[in-house]
């Protein structure tokens, strides 16, 4: 508990964040650890048995056989962010499955699109360097400040993104509860989302549906560390579509990604 002190330090000094620790509290306070740790143990095992790689993934959903490296596709951009986020000295939570959402987003002509969960920005910048081939297209980001990070880092939220790519894109700067609303009502329709901010069952359960709902037929659904828990395996299931799960490898061993298209 005591080691806990900062963080509620952290909370109390970011008042319009307390709602978010409260659901924080009340998600831990719902399952003990060995249940935790046991939903853990079926998610992964759920994922492991029908995960593909990423290029395998991306063929099956798109029948595109050729995938490169958006590091390769787009150096300068690339080497840019890495310099700006070494710069900023800060640990930045992310980056997610980068090459699924960029050739998910071109596959669907993305021009309208919403992501939750910010950090550095690597995914807004990939989501970013598709939609930017369309005039008029918007990428709304929602994040809060990673709970207990520095004001640096509190200001370095989206920082992989370069001036040329912000005329499309908005970043609400809330939690998911607040901010998810006001990005729905702005893009009431969406192509594509990508879900990677409250990892909780609770919070997976509070905004899967919303962001399904506004997704237009043939529009995909992205969630990253889906092996987190059993949320995504239910949401699947209660949207009666058979999702695609891509394994990568990674400093934090082996994670899984969901993806769903809407029928
Ligand atoms: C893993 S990082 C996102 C990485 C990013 N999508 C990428 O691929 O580069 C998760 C982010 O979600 C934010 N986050 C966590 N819980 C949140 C919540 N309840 N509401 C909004 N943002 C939240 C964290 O502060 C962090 O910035």
């Amino acid at each position: 508990m005591i080691n806990k002190l900062p963080l509620l330090w952290w909370y109390l000094r970011h008042p319009a964040l307390l709602p978010d620790l409260f659901h924080r509290v009340w998600s831990r306070l719902k399952f003990t650890r060995t249940d935790r740790e046991a939903l853990k143990r079926e998610a992964v095992q759920w994922c492991a048995v029908r995960a593909v790689l990423t290029v395998a993934a991306i063929k099956q959903i798109t029948g595109q056989n050729h995938v490169s490296s958006l590091d390769e596709i787009f150096s300068e951009h690339f080497a840019w962010a890495h310099r700006r986020i070494t710069d900023s000295g800060q640990k930045m939570p992310g980056g997610g499955n980068l090459e699924l959402i960029y050739y998910l987003a071109e596959y669907v002509q993305a021009h309208k699109a919403i992501e939750t969960g910010v950090g550095a920005g690597w995914s807004s910048l990939a989501f970013l360097l598709s939609l930017s081939k369309r005039e008029g297209s918007l990428l709304i980001s929602t994040s809060m400040p990673y709970p207990g990070s520095s004001k640096i880092a509190e200001s370095s939220i989206g920082c992989a993104v370069p001036s040329s790519l912000k005329k499309f894109w908005q970043l609400i700067e809330k939690p998911d509860r607040r901010a998810l609303p006001v990005a729905l009502k702005l893009l009431p329709s969406i192509d594509i989302c990508h879900y990677d901010s409250d990892k909780s069952v609770e919070g997976r359960m509070w905004a899967y549906p919303r962001l399904w709902q506004a997704l237009r037929p043939g529009g995909i659904f992205i969630s990253d560390d889906i092996d987190d828990n059993l949320a995504f395996r239910d949401f699947s299931v209660s949207v009666k579509q058979q999702p695609v799960i891509i394994k990568s490898e990674g400093a934090m061993g082996m994670r899984y990604t969901g993806v769903l298209v809407k029928p």
